[in-house]
């Protein structure tokens, strides 16, 4: 019952980010990024970004490199807003992500954490929680752009492959033979 309060208490949290009522769908996602005279901070105190101004074209990739501190980190998660620019504007495909419906953004971006993390299910569980309502063809489509699938196809049951904490280790030693 606890953990059922606090929980009910962090999702009744109003976020600080929200739709403006004019939001847009972004459809036919092009993928231009582009940081317009952007700065940022996380209080008073500290300034992390100052008018940083970037284009990054559809298809092109950029590794953002540089000490620990600097701001990668915050730099990225300004994309998906997770934290809303104080100073100058981000852009995608040239409209600005403060006109763009929150979920119809962050759909539009992946994001491939440092550590891996399986949760306790089936790797088609695995594969689909960030789309619950992922048809079959889709998550294998995603496995095979991952290279897993024809390591998947290997087990005993497949996608249907029951993993759990124990079995992590096992899934992780089997894919470093594929690498
Ligand atoms: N949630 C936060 N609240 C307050 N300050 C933060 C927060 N997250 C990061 N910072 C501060 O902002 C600055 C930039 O941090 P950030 O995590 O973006 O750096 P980074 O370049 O990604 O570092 P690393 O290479 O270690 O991942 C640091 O001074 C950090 O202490
Ligand atoms: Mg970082």
């Amino acid at each position: 019952m606890a953990g059922f309060k606090r929980f009910y208490e962090v999702m009744n949290i109003k976020p600080d980010i929200y739709d403006k009522e004019d939001a847009v769908e972004l459809d036919n996602i092009k993928g231009k990024v582009e940081f317009k005279d952007v700065s940022f901070r996380y209080n008073d105190r500290n300034t992390v970004l100052e008018n940083i101004n970037l284009k990054v074209a559809a298809g092109e990739s950029v590794a953002i490199v540089g000490p620990s501190g600097v701001g990668k980190t915050t730099l990225c998660s300004l994309i998906p807003r997770f934290y809303d620019v104080d100073d100058g504007s981000i852009y995608i495909d040239d409209i600005n992500i403060k006109d763009i419906k929150l979920k119809s953004l962050r759909q539009n971006i992946g994001i491939v954490q440092q550590d891996v993390f399986l949760f306790a299910g089936t790797i088609r569980e695995n594969i689909a929680y960030g789309k619950l309502n992922a048809t079959e063809e889709e998550i294998i489509k995603a496995a095979k752009a991952a290279n897993a699938h024809d390591f998947i196809m290997e087990l005993e049951d497949g996608y249907d492959t029951y993993i759990g904490e124990r079995e992590l280790s096992y899934q992780a030693v089997k894919s470093r033979e594929y690498q």
